[in-house]
């Protein structure tokens, strides 16, 4: 048998040199070096060789095995490096900083608008986000019959009221119940803000949610007037919107206060928006039937009350264009704030 000396030490080479990982390259020593591997079947056919043959092939087979050997046990010595640095822990590489989440735009926006009032004596209070007929319409003078109720497309749930009988509960539409349950429980004078999710079943768009925010502010005691109305809500909005804000008061209807009004601002800090009236907020003298549903001695209290949605108010502010974002949990939107 003839061997070529010269094409086996290529293929040791590249063996070698494939080997990628110490089990491939277990593998490649054995099948040069162990016990059944080409170098002992080339010493066992020294045997049946002649002298000159022997000489050559002598030679051969040693030089395979120290090219072998020498080989295997650089290849040996890279992989079990690299194996231990893929290992290692390199505790000088900087450690990955968790980004710090921060409180939503709605719920900041929320929290200012309270402090405000806050700080002109108000109290904070709330009211349950699953309501009755009763205090979402009826003990607002908006009879269950009546259109008016239209205009507050409601949610109503499967859930029977345990109060009346053959009636729903629902999610409530505005924050405006709470003005009936805070003067059941509390005697005036009172001055609260009500602030709350509500719920409506409104197609969503740009500028329409089934489920937004509003604050409800309600005052009741002696001798209030439409004056006393005016005058908070314009300290209101040149404190929270700035001094140069325009204001109109624009007669509306709402059953529950009489007489009515819807507000509209203008400021050029809304992106956009310069010169235009934007409504924000409904307001109106307490109706003397929610006084009575309250339970209050008719004619002993006056009393102002109004409503604003948040998100229209955080959007003119912060310039945002479409309301669905508040509710999109985008970090990248929601870390701007
Ligand atoms: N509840 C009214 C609405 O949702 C707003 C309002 C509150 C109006 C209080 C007058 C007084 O549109």
């Amino acid at each position: 048998m003839t061997w070529d000396i010269e094409k086996i030490k290529t293929e040791v080479l590249s063996d070698v040199q494939a080997a990628g990982t110490l089990e491939a390259l277990e593998a490649v020593r054995l099948k040069y070096l162990g016990k059944k591997g080409l170098v002992p079947e080339m010493y066992a056919g020294l045997g049946s060789a002649s002298p000159e043959e022997k000489k050559s092939l002598g030679k051969g087979a040693n030089d395979i095995k120290v090219l072998a050997e020498a080989q295997i046990a650089e290849r040996k010595a890279a992989l079990s490096l690299s194996a231990k640095k893929a290992d290692a822990l390199d505790v000088t590489i900087p450690g990955v900083a968790r980004g710090l989440g921060s409180r939503h735009l709605i719920d900041q926006t929320v929290e200012e608008i309270c402090d405000v009032f806050k700080n002109m004596g108000f109290v904070i209070q709330h009211g349950p986000e699953i309501e009755s007929e009763f205090y979402n319409f009826s003990a607002l003078n908006i009879p269950l019959d009546h259109p008016s109720r239209d205009s507050f497309d409601t949610f109503y749930l499967d859930a029977k009221d345990p109060a009346a009988a053959g009636r729903h509960l629902l999610l409530r539409s505005h924050t405006s119940p709470g003005q009936v349950r805070v003067m059941q429980k509390h005697t005036p004078p009172m001055a609260v803000i009500i602030p709350g999710k509500v719920y409506r079943p409104d197609a969503v768009d740009a500028s329409h949610s089934f489920m937004f925010h509003q604050i409800e502010g309600l005052l009741v005691d002696k001798n209030v007037t439409f004056a006393d109305l005016k005058g908070l809500l314009t300290a209101f909005c040149k404190k929270y919107f700035g001094d140069d804000v325009k204001m109109r008061f624009r007669p509306h209807f709402f059953p529950f206060t009489e007489p009515s009004a819807e507000v509209d601002i203008q400021s050029n800090i809304f992106k956009g928006r310069a010169g235009k009236w934007l409504e924000i907020l409904g307001c109106g003298m307490v109706h003397p039937k929610v006084f009575e549903a309250a339970g209050y001695p008719a004619g002993e209290q006056m009393g102002f009350a109004f409503g604003m949605g948040v998100e229209r108010i955080a959007m003119l502010k912060h310039g945002i264009g479409d309301i669905r974002t508040f509710v999109e949990n985008d970090v990248r939107f929601l870390k701007q704030f």
